[in-house]
């Protein structure tokens, strides 16, 4: 009794710790906190299944032993391993552990299902058909994640494509769902293993089929639509079992990600349906390239100029963060503020290469949040602005998506970088960014490119506004 009444607030305390953090983590002032509540619950929800193991028949003790091992031999190599990781991980390459962590929560909401299926249970009708669902969207989630982290990681270099390839897609789903159906109807008789058998298969294979011809560009968009996959797929095997906190942690997760993969698509002016049948980049883009030459300039010229502004708002991208140049940038803008500049941060909301990379970036670097602005809230300040630095940025700030049509970025709402008096750009030469779209933002009169990569160049730039001294 004592033991249920434990197990039982344990998911309560659980459950409102997961939605605390989740709400924390909505601003980069109470992120953090909101991680570890939410890793609390975590440990919460673990404890109380080990607690559990009281509440076991003395029927089912005789495997006890070897569950209970097998359990934390799991979780030992999943904390060491995900500890080790967290650790370890690169900012740049945050989407790829994202997408394999993602993956390893569907594959387990799939596996709950799997057991369910396998076992010898009287299920009824409806906790049956939630479970073939659910183990639908977890087998989907599991595999598509799978493949999604080998794109982003670069261990698949292209997308798969082939002639018929949406016809073949649709029909292996409508072959899942019948396997599915199948596997419902015939579930407790002794021809049910095969539809059961070939329906995991085909899910599977449905997750891998369905990721293989996506872009790398859409990959994010893509991975946080799993995440919302594998919540849903969770809470559904939370149902079957019983288990509210699981219910809970798995919806809280499965309506997050929603949210954020509708967000994800607005901001890049994209439909879901766009992102997951049509192929980003490979519509050729503008009809005409952008016209005139690039200006550019040397570290030292463009620092001394902006240390004379008035103002200066700073774009950070992408590039910022493969070059690490975080804490030099914010020695920068300190010798500059100390100079009575008025700098300013502005964060498009798909800068770099997932939700709130730039937030995360320079709250790293101490960045006071004051300082850092959302697109909406600062776009019309650049019109009256001395400088707009570019920091590796390159789509977020081109303004080919507001004029464009034939742009495969038109319609992206973007920082309106190009209306400052003078605009400096820092990157390492003419590419173009993610979308592969040429930006004649470069080429305009008021815009002076400083080659190089960012960290070298910030590094310059601090040396020349020191030597300025306090004059
Ligand atoms: P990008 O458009 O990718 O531009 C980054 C720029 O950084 C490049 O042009 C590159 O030019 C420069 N760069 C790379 N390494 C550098 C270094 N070491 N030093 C200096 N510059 C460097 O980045 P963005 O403006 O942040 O835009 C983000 C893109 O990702 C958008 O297209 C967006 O739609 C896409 N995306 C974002 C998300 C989320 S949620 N963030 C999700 C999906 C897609 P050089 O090679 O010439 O140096």
């Amino acid at each position: 009794m004592f033991v249920e009444y434990c197990v039982g607030l344990s998911g309560l305390v659980a459950s409102g710790l997961f939605i605390y953090g989740l709400k924390a983590m909505s601003s980069p002032v109470t992120a953090v906190a909101g991680i570890v509540a939410a890793g609390y619950g975590m440990l919460f929800v673990v404890a109380a299944t080990f607690l559990n193991l009281f509440n076991i028949t003395p029927e089912a003790r005789p495997n006890l032993l070897v569950n209970v091992g097998l359990g934390v031999v799991a979780l030992l190599l999943g904390s060491l391993w995900a500890g080790w990781r967290g650790r370890t991980v690169q900012m740049t390459s945050m989407p790829q552990m994202v997408a394999i962590f993602n993956g390893m929560g569907g594959g387990s909401a799939a596996a709950l299902a799997a057991v369910e299926l396998l076992g010898n249970h009287d299920i009824p009708l409806l906790p049956l058909s939630v479970t073939v669902i659910g183990a639908l969207i977890g087998c989907i989630s599991l595999s598509g994640s799978l493949i999604a982290w080998a794109k982003l990681d670069g261990r698949i270099r292209k997308p798969f494509r082939f002639s018929g390839q949406r016809a073949f897609n649709a029909a292996l789903f409508a072959a899942t769902v019948v396997l599915a159906v199948l596997t419902v109807m015939r579930y407790a008789t002794p021809s049910a293993e095969l539809p059961r058998d070939l329906f995991f298969g085909a899910a599977l294979l449905l997750g891998v089929c369905m990721t293989l011809p996506i872009g790398g560009a859409d990959m994010p968009v893509l991975i946080s639509l799993y995440n919302a996959f594998t919540g849903l797929a969770v809470g559904l095997e939370g149902y079957i079992m019983n288990d509210p906190a699981l219910m809970i942690a798995g919806m809280v997760v499965g309506s997050s990600g929603t949210l954020l993969t509708a967000l994800m698509a607005k901001a890049m002016n994209r439909s879901l349906t766009n992102v997951l049948f049509s192929n980003f980049g490979e519509t050729g883009g503008s009809s005409k390239g952008p016209e005139g030459e690039m200006t550019a300039a040397d570290p030292a010229d463009a620092a001394t100029t902006m240390r004379y502004g008035a103002s200066v708002i700073i774009v950070p991208g992408y590039g910022l963060a493969v070059a690490q140049a975080q804490q030099k940038l914010y020695e920068f803008v300190k010798i500059l503020v100390a100079a009575g500049v008025d700098v300013k941060f502005a964060i498009h909301p798909v800068a770099g290469r997932m939700p709130g990379h730039m937030n995360v970036l320079l709250a790293e670097a101490g960045v006071p949040y004051d300082m850092i602005y959302d697109m909406e809230d600062i776009n019309d300040s650049f019109a009256t602005t001395d400088a707009a630095l570019i920091i590796g940025a390159n789509d977020v700030v081109n303004p080919e998506a507001l004029t464009d049509k034939a742009s495969p970025i038109y319609g992206m709402p973007i920082l309106n970088a190009y209306k400052a008096h003078q605009v400096f750009v820092i990157k390492r030469g003419s590419g173009t960014g993610y979308s592969g779209v040429e930006n004649p933002l470069f080429f305009q009169k008021n815009c002076t490119m400083v080659f190089g990569d960012a960290q070298a160049v910030l590094s310059k730039m601090v040396e020349a506004v020191k030597a300025l001294g306090s004059t």
